[in-house]
């Protein structure tokens, strides 16, 4: 189509991305545990969280970087225990994802998380795999489970993960790498990742969030990372942004929560313009959206609030999304068909 878009008001604009169907490629599902979710669950299965009411859960929410968060996000996670939390959990999440007019949602699941409190791998991934089933189902949303290893865990127990994931392949599409990213480069996991693309499992790996620009090209060389989540201290090396626009390699950015975890200190100076303006293959994303503020949708209408971002951009941030997907390519242009619909109408 052509591109444009210079007659459209910044309302307009705001109404139109609201509307357009776009793709979460980055979203934990733990992270999308509301406070008040979190405190129906611990009462029913009699786990009690560290703060006295949802109000104080969030009040917490004041991050001075990645681990602050995790810390958080992982005693929260304390409270899912049965199928059925799993399953209220994902529905809770798609349901708000329709209402985004997200067509396609490939989301994290953290089974560690879960398995070194007891909890069988079958519990989580039955409950979330019930929930993607039905949001198919009855909401018309497209969604898919990517196993992530957390990576201040050891190798070892990737692959233990990955040994007990085995029954449940048909689940999953593909792997992540997630967690603290200091001090623990990608290629402390090189081997696993082999071993899952061997199976045919896509790859994906959080990189250049809190690590350098090397641990980028880390993901990219050891793991076979065909996304980098985050991704936005590229610019801190001219010849690693030149290889991510060369390859089309996507970067899956999160503004709010790099402004939450201290990335950047203020939504107007988070560097989406420039990753753009460098030609790299961003598309925006909510991350743990519980956490941070607001879901896909709320950070497109924040950053063009607070950032030099055209009607232009944003139809390439959300193409981006639709084509960085692993949806089929008939999907992708189905999506993409879309997409030019609501902005022809614009
Ligand atoms: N787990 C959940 N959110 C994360 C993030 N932003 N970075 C690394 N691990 C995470
Ligand atoms: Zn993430």
């Amino acid at each position: 189509m052509p591109h444009d878009f210079s007659h459209i008001s910044a309302a307009r604009l705001t109404a139109l991305v609201a509307a357009a169907p776009k793709a979460e490629l980055h979203l934990h599902i733990e992270g999308t545990l509301e406070p008040e979710l979190a405190f129906e669950i611990g009462r029913r299965n009699g786990v009690a969280l560290p703060f006295p009411d949802p109000a104080a859960m969030r009040r917490a929410y004041a991050f001075t970087d990645l681990q602050s968060f995790l810390d958080i996000y992982y005693a929260a996670a304390a409270v899912l225990l049965h199928e059925q939390d799993f399953f209220d959990l994902a529905w809770a999440y798609l349901v708000k994802a329709a209402a985004d007019n997200v067509a396609r949602a490939e989301i994290f699941f953290d089974p560690q998380t879960h398995t070194a409190r007891g909890v069988p791998f079958e519990t989580v991934v039955r409950g979330l795999a019930r929930a993607v089933e039905r949001a198919r189902a009855e909401l018309g949303v497209s969604a898919a489970l990517i196993m992530c290893f957390l990576r201040h865990l050891s190798e070892r127990e990737a692959f233990e993960t990955l040994e007990r994931s085995e029954p449940y392949r048909e689940h999953f599409i593909g792997v992540g790498l997630d967690s603290g990213e200091r001090g623990n480069p990608p290629e402390k996991f090189t081997g696993v990742f082999a071993k899952c693309r061997a199976l045919g499992l896509h790859a994906v790996a959080h990189a250049g969030e809190e690590g350098p620009p090397a641990s980028i090209t880390g993901a990219l060389d050891a793991l076979g990372a065909e996304r980098i989540d985050h991704g936005v201290r590229c610019l801190e090396d001219p010849a690693v942004v030149a290889r991510l626009v060369r390859d089309r390699i996507p970067l899956t950015v999160c503004p709010f929560s790099n402004v939450k975890l201290r990335v950047f200190d203020r939504l107007a100076d988070h560097n989406l313009p420039r990753l753009l303006a460098a030609g790299l293959r961003a598309s925006l994303h909510s991350d743990d959206p519980a956490y941070f503020g607001g879901s896909v949708n709320d950070n497109y209408r924040g950053s063009l609030a607070a950032l030099p971002l055209t009607a232009a951009d944003a139809y390439t941030l959300l193409r981006n999304s639709l084509e960085s997907s692993f949806l089929e390519p008939s999907e992708v242009i189905r999506h993409v068909t879309r997409l030019d619909e609501v902005f022809a109408a614009g």
